[in-house]
């Protein structure tokens, strides 16, 4: 049996470690035929001197090459090399990712909303649930035009400052003073999407067993993140003033560390506004109990006869309302943009996060909606969406009386994209769903955002095509007559 002689040593100055090393240097050797099968290697001692390693440094990767079956030891022969064939392929063979994945402490979204972005991006489905604009209320032109004048006027694209954008907080500070919010660019973080903004707060202000107070439903009960962090989430019943939030138990409060989320304008998926009264007794609530408010104003600017009675923001004097908008539901959600505004000091903490994140969001993005906004372009497009949208909500109201009045109920939106449509009769949401995707109709059905056990399912009517939404409503009244 010849005798391996070694003339290499690991590399003490690469990032690799050098147990890592030793395992590549002896599989490149064996699988080159450089070291014969039956050839034996010096004993661990010498090895470990010559690499300059402990021995259990040498017993690492040799344990390894034998768990592979390319060495193997024999008691007065030592270690030898054993095989050169396909167990070497095994140092190749991928890590079990599986078993990282599993182990990783954010989970998959819930397998219905996994099969609901798979719908989406199938052209042969109509989609009753698509959270976001048709393409054909796109303002094509303004945006191609605000795209030019960012691309005439472009010296670089670096990173910007933590907070964004300057150019882009002075407008979105500007909107917020027009709508009754006093409050001063340094005290806004742009954000990539309103989504973020949550995450954020989740990570940066919130521990594992934190509770969040939101509506039963709500969009916060669809997103897996804040599960997944350990959030204790607790939903409040709502009624057509909003959240019923006097059902929250103030010894609670003290006990956790406690959020109350609330999308009072146009609530995902409910289209309910909470009232001013409700706005007022809700605020005051939170003030006495000491209970910080996230409010989601998504889709404030989506009214269609009057504004949404003024935002919790807009009450707040002592800064203990995070005020969260985005244009991903009014313009473009591609452009992956949002705010938060909030006191400076959680500003600038919740900065520091997105930066340790993400470096900050898109400068393109930034420039162009900064551009949109700045030129009047936004302002003048508002009032045409709203138009169409309300034209929308009337066309489907109209067809759900026709197909539905006699087996569900509903609430027209007073703005938004969203009908909330509630069976009569108890039956299953996902079994709904999984008949109406054998028909090429896409639904969000309301267990997605609810609590508890649900018939309902969440319309969008800003999505498909007019004559598309006509006909799948049809589709879908025959396909829920049969389930019943
Ligand atoms: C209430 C609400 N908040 C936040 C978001 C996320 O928006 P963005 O695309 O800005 O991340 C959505 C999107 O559906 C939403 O409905």
């Amino acid at each position: 049996m010849s005798k391996i002689s070694i003339d290499w040593r690991p590399d003490r100055s690469s990032s690799v470690p050098v147990y890592k090393q030793i395992i590549d240097y002896m599989s490149m050797k064996i699988s080159t035929g450089d070291w014969a099968v039956g050839s034996r290697l010096p004993a661990q001692r010498q090895l470990a001197k010559q690499f300059n390693v402990n021995r259990s440094t040498i017993v690492t990767a040799m344990d390894e090459l034998s768990s592979y079956g390319v060495l193997e030891s024999d008691f007065g022969k030592g270690t030898y090399v054993a095989s050169n064939t396909w167990s070497l392929m095994m140092t190749d063979a991928p890590p079990d990712w599986s078993r990282y994945i599993q182990s990783g402490s954010f989970h998959a979204s819930d397998p219905i909303i996994q099969e609901c972005r798979r719908c989406e991006a199938d052209p042969r489905f109509i989609s009753l649930g698509t959270g976001q604009l048709s393409p054909s209320l796109f303002p094509r032109e303004e945006m191609s035009r605000a795209m030019e004048r960012v691309a005439g006027k472009l010296s670089a694209l670096n990173y910007q400052e933590p907070l964004g954008l300057p150019a882009l907080r002075r407008s979105v500070a500007r909107r917020l003073q027009r709508d009754g919010i006093d409050i001063s660019p340094s005290c806004i973080l742009i954000t990539s999407g309103a989504l973020q903004a949550l995450q954020l707060i989740c990570l940066t202000m919130l521990k594992s067993g934190s509770t969040v107070f939101t509506g039963d439903p709500s969009y916060l009960k669809s997103l897996q993140f804040f599960q997944s962090a350990g959030m204790n989430l607790s939903g409040l019943p709502m009624d057509q003033e909003g959240l019923v939030y006097w059902q929250i138990d103030p010894e609670r409060i003290q006990r956790e560390e406690a959020l109350l989320y609330a999308i009072p304008d146009f609530h995902n998926p409910t289209g309910t506004v909470m009232s001013a009264d409700r706005r007022k007794a809700l605020f005051r609530f939170c003030q006495q109990n000491h209970l910080p408010i996230i409010e989601d104003a998504s889709y404030r600017e989506l009214w269609y006869d009057e504004k949404p009675p003024a935002t919790l923001k807009s009450m707040d004097k002592n800064g203990m309302v995070l005020h969260i908008g985005t244009v991903s539901k009014t313009l473009a959600p591609g452009l992956r943009t949002g705010w938060i505004a909030g006191p400076e000091s959680v500003i600038h903490r919740l900065a520091d996060m997105k930066m340790q994140m993400d470096s900050g969001a898109s400068t393109v993005s930034q420039l162009i909606l900064a551009e949109f906004f700045s030129s009047g372009a936004y302002d003048k497009y508002l009032p045409q969406l709203r138009v169409q949208l309300k034209s929308r909500r009337d066309t489907v109201v109209a067809a759900l009386e026709r197909n539905f009045s006699q087996i569900a109920s509903w609430d027209a939106p007073a703005g938004g994209f969203y009908v909330w449509l509630r069976f009569d009769e108890n039956l299953s949401a996902r079994q709904l769903f999984r008949a109406a995707v054998r028909e090429h109709i896409l639904l969000f059905p309301g267990t997605l955002y609810e609590y508890g056990k649900s018939c309902s399912l969440r319309i969008s009517y800003a999505y498909a095509e007019e004559r598309e939404i006509l006909y799948a409503l049809a589709r879908l009244s025959r396909i829920v007559r049969s389930m019943m």
